[in-house]
Formats: C-alpha cells, sequence, structure tokens
C-alpha cells in the first residue's frame, strides 16, 4: 500500500510528464480503486515513456548489412554435443523455462494457452505436454529440472489455478516457479497514456523480452542459483512438439567453439518465403539476431540463391538454450536499466475509457502503440551466438490460430506425422495419404519415448489401420 504522502509526488511526476490526463478520475475512485491506480501509477517508468514517445519510431535497421547467418547444418555428426548436454542435465544444471505471458488472441481461447487442449489422441493440455516430458527427462537423467513459467499480470491467477487443480501434473510443485512478466502502457498517436476504466491505464504485457526483467525481478535467477543452474531450455507456450530437453543442443550450446555459451537458438528450413516465422540473420559484424517476419524487407524474403533455394531461411521457432551466467550479466545493473532490449512497436486496437460514453470502448481502428521486447534481440548482447538446425517435422507444430497454418488442426497433422515417422523407423507400417500425411492419429507418451531411439523397448504394433486413433 502507498503512503499518503506518495499520492501528491506520483501526481507531480505524471503532471510533470505531461501525462496528468490519466488522473483525470482519480477523485471520483473508492479509497480501494483509488489505491490500486496509485501503485500501477508507481510502477510505471515515466522517463522511459517520455524517451520512446521522443524517439518518435524504432531504430532502423541498416539491411544493406544483413546477411544469412551461419548454422550448424541438420546431419552434423554431434555425439561430443550429445555426451557434453548429458553430462550437464545429470548434474542437474538444466532448468526448463516457458513464456507464457501472452495473451492468445488468435487462437480466441479463453483462459491461457497453455491450459489449451493439444495433443491429437488425449487432448493433453499444453501445460500436461511439458510437464510430462519433463518428469520424463527427471527420471531418465535421475536429476530434478526445475521449471520456470512466465506468466502475466493477465493470466497469472489462472495458470496458477490450473496447476493447482492438476495437482503440479505429479510433480513436486517445489520445482515449479511461476512468476508475472511486467507491463508496458500503451500511448496514443500522439505520445499520451491512456485509461483503460476511470482507475486503470491500458497496459499490455511488455513482450517475452521482458523474460529478462521478470527473471530478475521475481527472484527466479536466484532460485536457480541457489539450486546450481547453469543453463535454462527456452521455449515457447505454443508449441506442443518442442523437445525441452535437448541434450545435444545444450551440449553445442555449452561447448562449442561457435558459441559463447550465453545464448544459441534452434532454427528449422522455412518452408515458403511467406511463413510467419523471424529469421536468423548475420546483423553486421558478425551478429546473429532474429528479423522479424513483419520487418523483413519483401525482394530480402524472396530472395533466392543460384540454385533457387531460399538465402534467408532460417526460420525461428523460438527455442533457445541460454546461460544463467548471462542473464545474470545483463541484470546486473538492476532495475531501471531497461535491462538492455529495444523496445518494438505496434499500432494496435486498444480499448480505452470514452469520457463521453461513459464506458470503455473498443475502438474499430487501430488507436495506439503498443511497445514489446523481443527475447531474441538479447542474441546480438552475446560474445557469439550459434544457430543449429533441426527437422521440421520432429520439433515445430505450433498452435497459433484458430484455423489454417499453425493452428490445432495443422499440429495434430505434424504430431501425427512425426509420431508416425519414429514407429516407421521400428518397421510399424503406417497408413499415408497421396501428400505422405499419415492417415491415422498417433500419440506417443513422453513416458514411453522421449525420441525415437527409445521406441526400441517399447511394445509396438505391426501396424496401424488407416483412420485409427493410437496412443503408445
Ligand atoms: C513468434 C516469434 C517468431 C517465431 C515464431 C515461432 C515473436 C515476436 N516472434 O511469433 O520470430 O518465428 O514465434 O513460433 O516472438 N509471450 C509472452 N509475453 C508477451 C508476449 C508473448 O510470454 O508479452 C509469449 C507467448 O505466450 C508465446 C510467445 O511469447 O509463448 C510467442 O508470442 P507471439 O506474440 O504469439 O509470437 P508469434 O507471432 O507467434
Amino acid at each position: 500500500m502507498l503512503s499518503a504522502e506518495t499520492e501528491p509526488r506520483i501526481a507531480e511526476a505524471f503532471s510533470k510528464h505531461g501525462q496528468s490526463q490519466v488522473l483525470r478520475h482519480i477523485d471520483a475512485l473508492p479509497s480501494r480503486g483509488r489505491a490500486e491506480f496509485l501503485a500501477q501509477l508507481a510502477e510505471v517508468d515515466l522517463a522511459l515513456i517520455a524517451r520512446l514517445v521522443a524517439a518518435g519510431g524504432e531504430a532502423k535497421m541498416d539491411y544493406s548489412r544483413i546477411a544469412p547467418a551461419p548454422y550448424v547444418a541438420l546431419g552434423a555428426s554431434n555425439a561430443d554435443a550429445r555426451a557434453h548436454g548429458e553430462s550437464l542435465l545429470r548434474a542437474g544444471k538444466v532448468a526448463a523455462f516457458t513464456v507464457a505471458g501472452g495473451q492468445g488472441t488468435r487462437l480466441g481461447w479463453r483462459g491461457p494457452k497453455g491450459t489449451y487442449p493439444a495433443t491429437v489422441v488425449t487432448g493433453k493440455p499444453l501445460f500436461r505436454v511439458f510437464a510430462e516430458q519433463i518428469a520424463a527427462a527427471e527420471k531418465r537423467y535421475g536429476c530434478a529440472i526445475p521449471w520456470y513459467i512466465m506468466t502475466s499480470p493477465l493470466n497469472d491467477a489462472d495458470t496458477r489455478a490450473f496447476f493447482k487443480d492438476n495437482n503440479w501434473f505429479g510433480r513436486n510443485p517445489a520445482d515449479t516457479f511461476l512468476f508475472p512478466q511486467g507491463t508496458m502502457p500503451s500511448i496514443t498517436f500522439d505520445g499520451k497514456l491512456m485509461l483503460e476504466t476511470p482507475g486503470s491505464l491500458a497496459v499490455n504485457p511488455d513482450g517475452h523480452g521482458g523474460a529478462i526483467r521478470a527473471l530478475h525481478h521475481s527472484g527466479a535467477l536466484e532460485d536457480m542459483q541457489a539450486r546450481g543452474i547453469a543453463h535454462m531450455s527456452y521455449f515457447q507456450v505454443d508449441n506442443p512438439l518442442v523437445k525441452i530437453v535437448d541434450p545435444v543442443f545444450l551440449g553445442l550450446h555449452a561447448q562449442s567453439a561457435h558459441s559463447s555459451g550465453e545464448m544459441s537458438s534452434k532454427m528449422v528450413a522455412k518452408r515458403d518465403a511467406a511463413e510467419k516465422v523471424g529469421v536468423f540473420c548475420d546483423v553486421g559484424g558478425g551478429k546473429t539476431g532474429v528479423v522479424e517476419y513483419s520487418d523483413m524487407p519483401a525482394e530480402l524474403t524472396g530472395s533466392v540463391d543460384a540454385k533457387g533455394a531460399l538465402r534467408f531461411n532460417a526460420g525461428s521457432i523460438a527455442i533457445h538454450a541460454i546461460a544463467l551466467a548471462f542473464m545474470e550479466r545483463l541484470t546486473a545493473g538492476g532495475e531501471g536499466t531497461g535491462f538492455a532490449l529495444p523496445f518494438h512497436r505496434a499500432k494496435k486496437k486498444v480499448p480505452y475509457w470514452c469520457d463521453a460514453q461513459m464506458k470503455t470502448v473498443e475502438p474499430a481502428e487501430p488507436n495506439a502503440i503498443k511497445f514489446e521486447a523481443f527475447v531474441f534481440d538479447a542474441l546480438a548482447l552475446t560474445a557469439k551466438s550459434l544457430v543449429m538446425e533441426t527437422a521440421r517435422v520432429e520439433e515445430f507444430a505450433p498452435i497459433k490460430n484458430a484455423s489454417g497454418d499453425d493452428s490445432p488442426a495443422s499440429s495434430h497433422q505434424i504430431q501425427s506425422n512425426r509420431n508416425g515417422a519414429w514407429l516407421e523407423k521400428f518397421g510399424v507400417r503406417v497408413p499415408r495419404r497421396a501428400n505422405g500425411d499419415v492417415d491415422a492419429r498417433i500419440e506417443i507418451l513422453a513416458e514411453t519415448a522421449l525420441e525415437a531411439e527409445d521406441l526400441a523397448e517399447a511394445e509396438l504394433p505391426k501396424q496401424i489401420a488407416a483412420g485409427a486413433e493410437v496412443v503408445i
């Protein structure tokens, strides 16, 4: 609770920054609402907002300097990397880290995205898919893999309730650490903060780049330090095929000559030029970065080499290995430093409080600028960053849209395709359609297999009938 003296100070600061319009209804608020509003206002970094308004736009990237990023190609021999990654796991040095603070607006699911039923036969929610994978890896490597999950103030309570209702998916509750990310206020096109209600600002989660501040602010980094964690396996909540514990990737990240061991990434070859994924690029001076699909100039997105292959083909699947030491370095300056990541801006339709109508209005057209930081901008802050190629069918089946690409239907097909291919390696006859897709719904449990080779010990059918539903 803020003390009585704080209120005039907050009012003065907002007034000094030309933002006192947000206080216009404060005297009409009930005392509790007033206190909550003041607490929200006290969190706003007015100097940062002023800098962002003054900058007027994002720093423009010099696209003449960018080149495709080098990467470790699929099929490279990685026996040493695997052994190293496995030793890190056995020594309990690896944590899992999910970013789940997004609003999931495109999917239209009411509730945190991690509660969405994702698997192809049993419809397990995403959080359960991850929990079971982590539990199976803990068993295999004889270690605890603490799981850090970044929520947002908008979905934190619902996410916690879901974990509790599901008895933490059978894992030790002390090994799951939920924490909310911060928010950023939206501004009008002329740089003014906006009210969503008479007693609250219009804010949005500050992007997955907010993870750096939130890991620090929540005590998650300290918790990792106390547990002896050295690296975290970072992934988005939307991908049920993510290989959370990948010893080869962890080993390459931590020990390869191509990496400073600070932050590494996985890529898949882009499906086609139009696919909506960020692309790993050399952004100049040997630094790796991701250029978002929405920012990349069309002539680069579509540019091909002499053989007609896409030049910028390293699609980001938003999977990273991140060293704790790197996060500690970035947050060493403490709060107020902005933690070094730039804010990206997007014109959005932001609901706002309309005095004339005495209600919150959903605008029909974009009316405001939202600010978000992107975690992959941290790549440019590493000394040397490695990108590893992986097979799309093995690790990338995101659920983002209600239909079409990256939807539940497309994810289900990819899940069955992956699982069918795993079974075929062991001689199981799997029905396929003319386009190569598996013509059955096949789910493989994490406790049965974390990777194809684990099926060597499983009891498998000789064949699967067309259209069948199978859980192995
Ligand atoms: C993202 C990547 C894109 C990548 C693709 C792969 C960005 C900007 N782009 O696209 O480069 O190729 O995934 O699937 O990230 N999140 C938070 N807090 C936030 C915002 C998002 O935790 O404030 C989380 C979401 O819960 C989700 C993830 O970040 O897990 C991705 O967010 P989203 O904005 O949906 O990115 P995409 O456009 O899907």
